[in-house]
């Protein structure tokens, strides 16, 4: 195979990419999180500046071990960390959700080699990263009925733990519907019976903290939790950094020791990695530093503050069309719909507007988890909605909802 001149490939990315979905027009309702273009720019430069450096190689490259370093101490003030708690970056949210199944999972063997085999306990709005983990690693996934506020329900979570439990979860929020778990409550759960409880915060790790700030009505759900073991939060989420980025928190020292994996018998000596993969981009670690260092609480305040305005615009604008919220969600994802509507009817004709549609399938409705580019197209959405809805109800269509991630 012959090389090919940059200039041409060049053409043909861009060619590849020309039917992608523009995002920048605030029609996609998840995969993207944009700050504005100031952010971007320093996510990109920042990482170009450490595109070749290897993670894996903390002893070469102490540029990266001191931003890590630096970031999960970032991360950690605002979490409510204290001189015991302990953490380190990931490459995204589900490998933060493995390495703490894994390091919870080790603890209880340790503890008690005896069990059968470990469960983890979980309401069904968790992510199915956690059915991933215990797929991949031997354990068994168990998912308990929701609240009618579509919150986890800590009776039916207790009633499923066994002897084999190894980890209770609670979402900050859940991704299909945007509520936040009674955490508190999970958490007590938790404390009494010595079980692992693992906070999934990776979306709301970055945002739940600057929504309380800004006065929002969030319950504590950090380490200010007793009972909280370990918490995931995505910084290439909410934390507006470049993809391949996340951070996972322990509580102390013994949780964080199972974390990490040594090894030393093959002839190249000692491997040690704190993560799931070895090679990992230098990139997102500086990414990350530079874009938490760049906007600093002020600018997390910021954004985050637009963000829940452009929910709360969407909440009404939905509602006074028919179709109110699901439960209470106050950060940045929210789900709505109603039984009296078709909505994989609607949808169909919104996606034939050029919206790239997200649902939810219990109850049936939309799901979008909100971003800055969302801002000015709300009018736009809820017009071609309003559009859609009469367009549904005067000549209905049956279809199958697409709930294709
Ligand atoms: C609540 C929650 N946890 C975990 C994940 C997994 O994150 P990632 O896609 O970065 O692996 C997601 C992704 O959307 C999520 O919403």
């Amino acid at each position: 195979m012959q090389g090919t001149p940059w200039p041409e490939l060049q053409d043909q990315l861009r060619e590849a990419g020309k039917d992608d979905v523009d995002w920048r027009n605030g029609r996609v309702p998840m995969f993207i999180h944009y700050a504005g273009e100031d952010v971007l720019e320093v996510a990109k430069q920042a990482y170009l500046m450490y595109f070749s450096e290897n993670g894996l190689g903390l002893r070469a490259f102490r540029s990266l071990a001191k931003f890590e370093s630096e970031v999960v101490e970032m991360g950690l003030g605002l979490l409510h960390g204290g001189p015991l708690t302990r953490g380190a970056m990931t490459t995204g949210g589900t490998e933060s959700i493995f390495l703490a199944v894994k390091a919870a999972r080790d603890l209880a063997k340790k503890r008690d080699s005896g069990r059968g085999k470990p469960q983890i306990v979980m309401a069904c709005s968790a992510h199915p990263a956690f059915d991933k983990a215990a797929h991949f690693m031997g354990l068994e996934a168990v998912r308990t009925p929701l609240q009618a506020d579509f919150r986890a329900d800590p009776a039916a979570i207790e009633a499923a733990i066994t002897p084999n439990t190894v980890m209770i979860v609670g979402s900050v929020p859940a991704y299909p519907h945007g509520v936040i778990d009674p955490i508190g409550e999970i958490a007590a759960l938790a404390q009494a019976r010595e079980i692992w409880m693992h906070v999934d915060g990776c979306v709301g790790g970055y945002f739940a903290p600057f929504a309380k700030q800004l006065g929002e009505a969030i319950p504590d759900w950090d380490f200010l939790v007793p009972g909280v073991t370990s918490i995931s939060a995505d910084l290439h989420k909410y934390g507006y950094t470049a993809k391949g980025a996340s951070t996972l928190f322990f509580r102390d020292a013994e949780s964080f020791a199972g974390m990490g994996w040594t090894f030393d018998n093959w002839p190249r000596g000692q491997y040690f990695t704190n993560t799931l993969v070895g090679t990992r981009a230098g990139g997102a670690i500086a990414s990350a530093w530079a874009v938490m260092k760049y906007l600093g609480e002020s600018g997390y305040q910021r954004v985050t503050q637009r963000v829940i305005a452009t929910r709360r615009a969407l909440q009404e604008g939905t509602t006074s069309l028919g179709l109110p919220t699901f439960g209470d969600p106050k950060l940045s994802i929210l789900a709505y719909g109603s039984e009296e509507h078709n909505i994989a009817d609607i949808g169909l004709r919104m996606t034939a507007r050029n919206w790239t549609v997200g649902y939810v399938t219990t109850p049936p409705g939309f799901h979008q988890m909100l971003n800055l580019t969302h801002e000015p197209a709300i009018a736009r959405y809820l017009t071609d909605l309003a559009e859609s809805m009469r367009e549904a109800s005067a000549s209905p269509r049956a279809g199958k909802l697409n709930s294709q991630y």
